[in-house]
Formats: structure tokens, C-alpha cells, sequence
């Protein structure tokens, strides 16, 4: 085989040949380092189901509502999690990400749950049980209802709160935590605010968050995810720096601190002006680059080809259940953007496709993994490839219908049915590299 070092010697133009053919062939071997982490994704009000004290359910009941289906019992897998877990190990995945339910923490300010507590340590412990390390978000989008109703992240008084809330999860558990993030996406509104599809929605999004602050008589209320970004990310960038040191200070700095960010692979229109590139950049990485972190947490899905102030619609090509385009090549190039821009470690914390043909999900993770070993063969800090989803599960808005999971759950007995994409997955994992 072919190795690296040969290629720096030789005539120029033999060089340029053998050094194509070289890293293509170095790219397809590559392989993960050890300790790198293989598995899967979750988030709590997405899988557990019951989660009254939330912002979300409130929504979700509201008439009229953006949300297809409430999420009800979920994926009941507040019950079945040891299940879950033992299923996931099963596939031969080393390291599993989850989110915990500050709500269930903390369902009235002030008034915390032991037993909430306890439930997520162990949970934890099962993790290790299973020889997976646990990596966890603080806030995966929902808060809970207590919170709204101050204002959430809308008002700089949710910065000491959601603080506390972390500093007091990682005293009772963070010894058994391998990397955490703060927020799961707090980029997610600046993001989507750059699609025409969703700028017509900010209306009906504004509407019913007016509608739950009168149906409640609390004109403050404000939920995460119907609020404007621009008064609330630089609020949210303060609460994770205020929540990085508190982590940090709790757990004596023993595992990595971060945020998950929501990034697609952006690309200028024919005539390569890179004005909405940049602005883009500017609103959904910069901000959070900038602020502390150990590690930038890599969530792709898609590319989209952005006009100088909002991404133009592509057609004709494939799409997925989620209605944006088929682009597992996109990975790779989110990955090579970040780490030119950002230079720290990176875990690629979801990845994922919606489709019902489980055979597309296995060639989309394959082509996203070798997108991944490529930047590894070239020396890229990635550290792992956890894939949403475990389960199939509530996808918000869009309800039951968007299928994101290795293994199928049925909306009535909740018996769990792995996919072949979730033993494929676990052979990449097992293997070290795409099989
Ligand atoms: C979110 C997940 C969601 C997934 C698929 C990400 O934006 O973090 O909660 O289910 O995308 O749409």
C-alpha cells in the first residue's frame, strides 16, 4: 500500500498522480483512531413520552397548532430505556448521546426532583454497564413551562437558572459523563430563518406564541423555539458560557463542554457570490465559535445554495421526508468548514436522513462515514459519529411520519424492530471504518 510519506519523494509530475491516487486510496482505508466515538443519538422529549411540565406540551395542545400530532407517550422509552440501551450496545456502538428533561429536573422553579435526578444516573450507569460512554445535553429544545413563562432565554433573567440546572446535573452525575453539550442547536432559528419556507411561517410562529401568552395571561411567555433569534442568541450565548463555567467548576473540568450546532453544507449560487455564505456563517457559527467551548458539536442534514439574504429553493433533485435535498456528501464539507473555522476537536453529534427505505439510510451512512474518514486521513481532529436516530421518533412539527431511526418502535405496543442500516452501522463501528 501505498503510504503517505512515499508521496513526498519522486519526479513532480509522477508526484501529482500517485499523491491523487494515493489519498483516494488512503481515504477509503482510513480508519477511526482508538477511542473514537461510534453511535447514536436521542433526545429526551423526542423518545420518553409524558413530558407535561414542558414547554412544548403546551404548544403542541394549542388550537390552532404547527404541530402535527402531540407527542404523547412518545416512544415511551422513559419505561423501556434500559431496553434502549441494551439494544443500541447490541449493535456495537461504544458511546451513545441523550438529552435530559430539565422539566422532570426541576418541574417548578425552585423545586427539585431527586428522583428525576436518580433516574438519569442511572441511566448513566447503564450506559457504562454497557460500555458506552455517555454523552448529554442539558437542553435538547424543550424547557420547562415555568421557564417559558418568565420569558425563557428571551430575558438575560434565564441566564442564572439554566446555569444552576446544569451545575446541579453535573454535581449529582458528572462523573459519569464522557463530553456534554449546553443546548442542542441554539443556532436553529438563525438557521432556518434563511429559508423562505420558514420566513412565511414566522408569522403563524409569532401568532401562536401570542396565542399561548393570552390563553395563559402572561404576555411574557416565550418558548425557544418560537422566539426571534436575534434577541435571544446573544442571551443563550451568555446562559452557555455562564453554564460552560458552572460545568466546569462542578465536574473540576473532567469531561469537554460544548454546543451542538445546526449546520448545512452551504454553497453560493452560479455566479459564486458568497455575500449570504458569509452573512450566513456569520449568524449560525461565528457567535458560538467565539464563545467557550472545548469542542464544536457537528449536526448535518442537508445543503442548501444561499442567495445573498435568503437560500434559494433547489429543485428536481432528491429529497428526503424532511423535504430538503439528499446530500449525504454534505458531512464532509460542513466538517472541512468547521474545523478551517473553528479549530477545535469536533464530534459529529447527529447525521441522519428521514426516508421510510431503510436501503437509502445504509447508502447515506455509508457515504457520510467515508465523508468522515476522509477528513481523518487528512488529519482532521473528529472525534466521533454519533447518527440520529436510535428510534424512530417524534420529529416535532412534522409529528410520527419523518423516519429517522435504526430501529422502528410501533406507535401502539412499542416493540422495537432494528433496521439492517442499525447493523450496518455497528460493522462500521466495530470495524473502525466504512465496511
Ligand atoms: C434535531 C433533532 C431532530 C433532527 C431531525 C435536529 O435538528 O436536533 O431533534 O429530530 O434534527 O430533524
Amino acid at each position: 500500500m501505498i503510504d503517505r510519506r512515499s508521496l513526498i519523494s519522486g519526479g513532480a509530475a509522477a508526484a501529482v498522480a500517485v499523491s491523487t491516487a494515493g489519498k483516494a486510496m488512503a481515504a477509503a482505508a482510513a480508519r477511526a483512531p482508538q477511542g473514537f466515538l461510534w453511535g447514536s443519538a436521542g433526545a429526551a422529549y423526542q423518545i420518553e413520552g409524558g413530558n407535561f411540565a414542558s414547554d412544548l406540551w403546551i404548544l403542541e395542545h394549542m388550537k390552532p397548532s404547527i404541530f402535527a400530532t402531540p407527542s404523547g407517550d412518545a416512544d415511551d422509552s422513559y419505561n423501556r430505556i434500559d431496553e434502549d440501551i441494551a439494544l443500541a450496545a447490541s449493535f456495537g456502538f461504544n458511546a451513545h448521546r441523550l438529552s435530559i428533561e430539565w422539566s422532570r429536573i426541576e418541574p417548578e422553579q425552585g423545586q427539585i426532583s431527586y428522583a428525576a435526578l436518580a433516574y438519569y444516573r442511572r441511566v448513566l450507569e447503564q450506559l457504562h454497564k454497557h460500555g458506552m460512554a455517555p454523552v448529554v445535553t442539558f437542553i435538547h429544545t424543550t424547557v420547562p413551562r415555568w421557564f417559558a413563562a418568565n420569558g425563557g432565554f428571551m430575558t438575560a433573567d434565564g441566564i442564572a437558572p439554566f446555569a444552576s440546572y446544569c451545575q446541579l446535573v453535573t454535581q449529582h452525575m458528572g462523573d459519569l459523563i464522557t463530553a456534554s453539550a449546553t443546548f442542542n442547536e441554539p443556532n436553529i432559528n438563525a438557521l432556518l430563518s434563511w429559508e423562505p419556507t420558514m420566513r412565511n411561517l414566522g408569522p403563524q410562529l409569532e401568532m401562536m406564541r401570542k396565542g399561548v401568552a393570552a390563553q395563559l395571561g402572561n404576555p411574557k411567555w416565550a418558548s425557544p423555539l418560537l422566539s426571534d433569534f436575534h434577541i435571544q442568541q446573544p442571551i443563550m450565548i451568555e446562559a452557555h458560557s455562564r453554564a460552560y463555567d458552572a460545568v466546569k467548576t462542578a465536574s473540576k473540568g473532567a469531561f469537554p463542554v460544548g454546543v451542538t450546532l445546526a449546520l448545512n453544507h452551504d454553497a453560493p449560487p452560479p455566479n459564486g457570490d458568497m455575500t449570504g455564505v458569509l452573512l450566513k456563517r456569520s449568524q449560525v457559527l461565528t457567535p458560538w465559535i467565539s464563545a467557550p467551548g472545548d469542542f464544536v458539536g457537528v449536526q448535518n442534514y442537508s445543503r442548501s445554495i444561499v442567495g445573498p439574504d435568503a437560500n434559494i429553493p433547489e429543485t428536481g433533485v432528491p429529497m428526503t421526508q424532511m423535504g430538503y435535498p439528499y446530500a449525504p456528501e454534505a458531512l464532509e464539507k460542513v466538517i472541512r468548514m468547521v474545523a478551517a473555522e473553528a479549530r477545535r476537536p469536533i464530534y459529529v453529534t447527529e447525521n441522519g436522513i428521514g426516508t421510510e427505505d431503510d436501503a437509502q439510510r445504509v447508502a447515506f451512512i455509508k457515504v457520510a462515514v467515508q465523508g468522515v474518514m476522509n477528513c481523518l486521513a487528512d488529519g482532521l481532529d473528529v472525534r466521533g459519529y454519533l447518527h440520529w436516530s436510535l428510534l424512530d421518533n417524534w420529529e416535532w412539527t412534522s409529528g410520527y411520519r419523518p423516519k429517522f431511526g435504526l430501529v422502528a418502535v410501533d406507535r401502539q405496543t412499542f416493540v422495537r424492530t432494528p433496521k439492517p442500516s442499525a447493523y450496518y452501522l455497528g460493522q462500521i463501528a466495530k470495524a473502525g471504518r466504512v465496511v
